[in-house]
C-alpha cells in the first residue's frame, strides 16, 4: 500500500496516556468502537484507558468485561486497573490478568470512585512497587473539594465559575505532594494526571530532584484556554480539574519548554450533548473528548513556533512509551512490524467540529477553533487504519493489548542512601 508522503512529515504515532473509553458501562457517551476510531482520527496509535467504567476495572473478572469490549479496537491500547481501598488484594492478579498500569482516584470525579484513605494508597504502592507498574494520579484531595463545593451550593452558587472555585490550585498541589511522599517511600513508578496550576510544578519539581520516578502531563485544554473562556463556553468547559487563569497556564507552557511537563495526554472525557449543557454546573458532568482534536491543536502551536516538532513527539509518543513500557520498539514481539506511525501536512487548515468527531460523546469547548496541521493517515504495527483523512473501517479490531508486549523496566532499588525509610531498617539491622 502506497501513499505519496511528499511535503508530509511522517512521525511515530502519538500515545495518549490518559482516556476514557466507558465502555463497559456508559456506552451511550462514548464505545471502544467510537473511542479507538476517533483515535485512529487524530492520528493516535495506542491510548491507555482509565477504570472509571461500570463496573469499575478493580478485579479480573471487570478487566476480562472490558478486554471483550476493546476488541473492536482500530489502535492498540493499555488498560489501567483501579488501585482503591476495597482491591488491594486483586492487584497482582490484575497484573497478572494484564493491566498496563494502575489509577488512583485521590479526588472525587466521574464515576464516584471512593478516593483511598492515604494509608490504602501507601499499601497499593507498595504491592504495585515490587513489579515495576507505574501508578498514575487523579491527585486532587477529596476532603478539600467537598467542603468548598458544599460551601458554594449553600450560597446559592451555581454558575460555571463555581467549579473554579470549588477546586483551587491547593486542591492539586496537596495531592501532588502527598503522592511524591508516598512514591519515594515506596519506591512506586506515578504518573501525575491532568497538571493543570503552576503550584503543582513546584513539588513535582522537587520529587524530581530526590530521584522520585515521577512523571507528569498536562492537557491541551490548560494549555489553550484559561478563565476568560468561562463566559463564553459555561458548563460545556466543566472539567477535573478545572480550566484556570492566564497565570497559571503561562507556568504550564514554562514547564513544558524545561521538560518537568513530560507528556501532553487529552483526558479524553466523552459525555452526551445533553450532560454537557446544563444551566447548573453542578450537574453538568466534567470532561470533554479529546483524542481526535489533540493532534490538530498541538500542531497549531508547533507552527506557531511555542513547541518544535522535535519536543511535541517527544511528550506526546517517546515519554509515555518509555513511562509505560513500550519503549523502544512495541511492536518488535508482535506479529507484523511496528511501524505505529502518523503522517501529518502541517499546512493542512481545519476548523474543530463536534459533527466531525468519531467519538460519540462529541462536545468539545474547542468546537470552532480554527487548527493548522493536521494528521493525514495513520498506521498501527503497519496497517492503515486511518488513510487520507478517513477511517478504514476494515481495520476494526485490530487495536491488541499492548500489555502483552510491555516490558517494564527492573523496579530500581531505592534510593538507600537518602530515604527516611531505608536509614531506619539500617539503622535496626
Ligand atoms: C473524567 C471523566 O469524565 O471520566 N472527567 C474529567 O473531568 N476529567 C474523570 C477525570 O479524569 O477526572
Ligand atoms: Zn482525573
Ligand atoms: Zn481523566
Amino acid at each position: 500500500e502506497v501513499v505519496d508522503a511528499r511535503g508530509k512529515y511522517i512521525l511515530p504515532g502519538a500515545i495518549d496516556a490518559h482516556v476514557h473509553f466507558r465502555d463497559p458501562g456508559y456506552t451511550h457517551k462514548e464505545t471502544w468502537e467510537t473511542g479507538t476510531a476517533s483515535a485512529a482520527m487524530g492520528g493516535v496509535t495506542t491510548v491507555f484507558e482509565m477504570p472509571n467504567t461500570n463496573p469499575p476495572t478493580g478485579t479480573v473478572e471487570a478487566l476480562n468485561l472490558k478486554l471483550k469490549s476493546a476488541e473492536q479496537a482500530y489502535v492498540d491500547f493499555g488498560i489501567y486497573g483501579l488501585l482503591g481501598e476495597d482491591n488491594l488484594t486483586e492487584l497482582e492478579a490484575l497484573i497478572e490478568g494484564g493491566v498496563a498500569g494502575f489509577k488512583c482516584f485521590m479526588g472525587n470525579t466521574f464515576g464516584n470512585l471512593p478516593s483511598p484513605p492515604t494509608g490504602a494508597i501507601l499499601e497499593g504502592f507498595e504491592i504495585v512497587a515490587k513489579h515495576g507498574y507505574r501508578i498514575a494520579l487523579h491527585a486532587e484531595n477529596a476532603s478539600i473539594m467537598a467542603r468548598r463545593s458544599k460551601k458554594l451550593r449553600e450560597a446559592g452558587r451555581c454558575d460555571p465559575l463555581a467549579h473554579l472555585d470549588a477546586r483551587p490550585p491547593v486542591v492539586a498541589t496537596e495531592a501532588v505532594s502527598r503522592a511524591a511522599i508516598l512514591a519515594e517511600w515506596t519506591g512506586a513508578r506515578i504518573h501525575i494526571l491532568h497538571v493543570s496550576s503552576g503550584d503543582e510544578l513546584r513539588p513535582l519539581r522537587e520529587a524530581k530532584a530526590r530521584g522520585v520516578d515521577i512523571t507528569a502531563e498536562t492537557c491541551p485544554h490548560y494549555l489553550l484556554l484559561d478563565e476568560r473562556a468561562y463566559t463564553e463556553k459555561k458548563s460545556l468547559i466543566r472539567v477535573n480539574p478545572p480550566v484556570r487563569e492566564k497565570t497559571h497556564q503561562d507556568q504550564l507552557w514554562r514547564a513544558v519548554q524545561d521538560g518537568t511537563i513530560d507528556m501532553i495526554a487529552t483526558d479524553h472525557a466523552p459525555h452526551s450533548h445533553e450532560e454537557k449543557h446544563r444551566d447548573d454546573i453542578w450537574t453538568t458532568d466534567c470532561g470533554f473528548t479529546g483524542v481526535q482534536t489533540q493532534m490538530p491543536l498541538m500542531l497549531t502551536q508547533v507552527g506557531a513556533g511555542r513547541l518544535s516538532l522535535t519536543d511535541y513527539v517527544r511528550m506526546t509518543s517517546l515519554a509515555p512509551a518509555k513511562a509505560f513500557g513500550l519503549y523502544p520498539r512495541k511492536g518488535a514481539l508482535l506479529p507484523g512490524s511496528d511501524a505505529d506511525l502518523v503522517i501529518i501536512d502541517m499546512e493542512r487548515e481545519t476548523q474543530v467540529d463536534s459533527a466531525k468527531l468519531k467519538s460519540k460523546g462529541s462536545s468539545t469547548p474547542f468546537h470552532g477553533h480554527a487548527a493548522k496541521g493536521a494528521p493525514v493517515h495513520t498506521l498501527v504495527r503497519g496497517r492503515f487504519v486511518m488513510r487520507d483523512g478517513a477511517l478504514v473501517t476494515e481495520a476494526k479490531g485490530h487495536g491488541r493489548n499492548v500489555r502483552r508486549i510491555q516490558q517494564m523496566p527492573t523496579p530500581k532499588p531505592r534510593n538507600v542512601e537518602t530515604t527516611t525509610a531505608a536509614i531506619v531498617k539500617k539503622n535496626r539491622k
